[in-house]
């Protein structure tokens, strides 16, 4: 199969954009004042205004035109067909049915799923609600106040996203996250809790991830260093939550309280599952239907909605053209709301993971960028640290701003502030600043004339620096569901577009191997022959530090 490249629609592009890089955002603003209008799709509870985008009509009809030559429908039918397009895996990749309301089957291999998920869904409401009420108690019989959920990567961060995002519907015990094999993560989590109210989530989709295994081994002993040794203590404070259920016992963990998912969810696309189990001690079963059901929306609107109406597909082309076509390497992800402080890191890994590979499905290299870095925080922290580069800086970098219109804490004049600052951001990046204003805004500070026309230079802003603005009327549960399947949509487009295989991860397995290799070197106290240089001599001073210890302590 050839590369997207060499379709005619990039054959367009390539020539539209030599025409696109001359015009500025604000004379296209200026020509049209339907543009806001007219580049602006709603959907599921949300606002993508992408009018601030160096696009035209043309633009559009062009991305659109790559999404056909790329067979988009084509690819979205197999998605949704539960084929195995994990092709490295031999997978379906079907989180979707994770969130699929109605009565309708949904297949893989020819199976129909929702009652393996709904069923999963029944023990996972269940054991909360007991946990919830009090009715499910710690060894020494009191009632759970704390849950520490330890699971890293896709088993961490979704999780700890939406549990942060939901806070203003937390109403069951506190839950807290361990992902880090520093064991100061571990240490300084459990540090101020109660091991008698305290319930272990051990979340892993493999149960072989050496960090979330070190972590759960850590958390046992310190549960029974302080419930008297007793092993029938671990019963009453661990759960797992994977799809090895023998990994799972042979770790000590009774399989009765092992809630299933199955190789057809992928690890970041797995919140959704019974990793989102933290969610539901959280906020209870109803919240985590409300946010399934936003995510089925979207699913809906994916499927159903024309390419030039459909939200998912038209942000995923917004990027392939910074992507292709600017060269832009990296694209921010600012949240106007510090209830998404995670989400920057949610999407790093859903998009990194997933697209950030060299080589197409059929096995070809490619001969063009694919997934950007991702990056952001939220709003207006990053306006006092990164936000210059954006606005001054060399390189171009779209963003995504992402505001509530409504705030869970409508505090004095905070929301409005927030809002104000949000907007006018996407509006200075847009408009810039030329010369002739900078002098004027001088003059106007009390600058004599011939020193604003020196300094005029330094505060000029290019602008035409483009971006888009997704509003929502709140963070509710539903709007998050729908948020976080729009993102995993526009990865799967964008993925579609670049030929790619958007979910295996294979560059993940390098480091982890290595990382075993030394862990050998540490025992046998010497670097392996096989080792490069430097990363020899790393290792004899980490033995040799040890070796140093050792000695002052005896
Ligand atoms: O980081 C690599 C990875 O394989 C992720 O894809 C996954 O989410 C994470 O490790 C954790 O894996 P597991 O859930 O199997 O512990």
């Amino acid at each position: 199969m050839n590369l997207i490249k060499e379709s005619p629609a990039w054959n367009a592009l390539v020539g539209h954009h030599q025409h696109m890089r001359n015009l500025h955002m604000r004379d296209l603003f200026g020509q049209d004042a339907e543009r806001a209008d007219k580049f602006t799709l709603g959907a599921c509870g949300i606002t993508l205004d992408y009018s601030k985008n160096r696009i035209t009509d043309g633009t559009m009809e062009l991305l659109y035109a790559l999404a056909r030559d790329a067979d988009l429908a084509g690819w979205i039918g197999r998605l949704f067909d539960g084929e195995h397009i994990n092709i490295t895996e031999d997978r379906a990749v079907f989180h979707m049915a994770l969130r699929h309301q109605g009565e309708t089957p949904m297949r893989v291999d020819g199976q129909d799923v929702m009652p393996l998920v709904r069923g999963v869904l029944d023990r996972v409401a269940a054991f909360s609600q007991a946990v919830r009420e009090g009715r499910w108690r710690g060894y020494t019989g009191k009632a759970i106040t704390d849950v520490v959920n330890i699971g890293i990567g896709g088993s961490n961060l979704g999780p700890l996203m939406v549990c942060n995002a939901l806070k203003p519907y937390h109403d069951g015990p506190a839950v807290h996250f361990v992902s880090n094999v520093d064991a100061t993560h571990l240490a300084e989590t459990v540090r101020e809790l109660d091991p008698e109210t305290t319930l272990f989530v051990v979340a892993s989709k493999t149960f072989t991830t050496q960090e979330t295994l070190t972590n759960a081994t850590s958390a046992r002993r310190w549960l029974l260093e302080r419930l008297g040794g007793d092993p029938a203590a671990v019963a009453k404070h661990f759960v797992a939550v994977s799809t090895a259920p023998d990994k799972v016992g042979e770790f000590g963990i009774d399989t009765a309280n092992m809630f299933e998912f199955w190789d057809w969810v992928g690890g970041r696309y797995s919140l959704w599952s019974a990793i989102g189990l933290p969610i539901v001690l959280a906020i209870g079963m109803d919240g985590f239907q409300r946010l399934l059901r936003g995510a089925w929306e979207m699913d809906t609107h994916f499927q159903q909605a024309p390419l030039a109406q459909n939200l998912p597909v038209t942000i995923a082309l917004l990027g392939v053209w910074y992507v292709n076509f600017f060269a832009a390497e990296s694209t921010a992800v600012l949240p106007y709301d510090q209830y998404l402080q995670y989400l920057p890191d949610y999407l790093q890994q859903a998009d990194m993971e997933s697209n950030g590979k060299g080589m197409t499905r059929d096995g070809i290299h490619v001969t063009y960028d694919t997934g950007p870095v991702v990056w952001g925080s939220p709003g207006t922290d990053g306006q006092h640290a990164y936000y210059q580069l954006l606005h001054q800086g060399t390189r171009l970098v779209p963003c995504d701003f992402i505001l509530p219109l409504r705030s869970h804490n409508p505090m004095a004049d905070h929301h409005p502030k927030l809002v104000a600052n949000c907007l006018a951001q996407s509006e200075a990046l847009m408009r810039g600043r030329n010369e002739d204003e900078a002098r004027d805004m001088l003059v106007r500070s009390g600058m004599d004339e011939a020193m604003a026309r020196a300094l005029a230079p330094q505060s000029v802003f290019e602008g035409n620096r483009p971006s888009n603005t997704l509003l929502v009327n709140q963070v509710t549960p539903e709007t998050l569901g729908s948020l976080i399947a729009l993102y995993e949509h526009k990865i799967f487009v964008q993925g579609v577009i670049w030929g790619l295989n958007s979910f295996d991860q294979p560059g993940v397995e390098l480091g982890k191997r290595l990382a075993s290799d030394i862990l050998g070197d540490f025992e046998r106290k010497m670097p392996s022959p096989e080792h490069d240089s430097s990363t020899a001599q790393l290792i004899r001073r980490y033995l040799e530090h040890q070796f140093l210890t050792h000695l002052d302590q005896d």
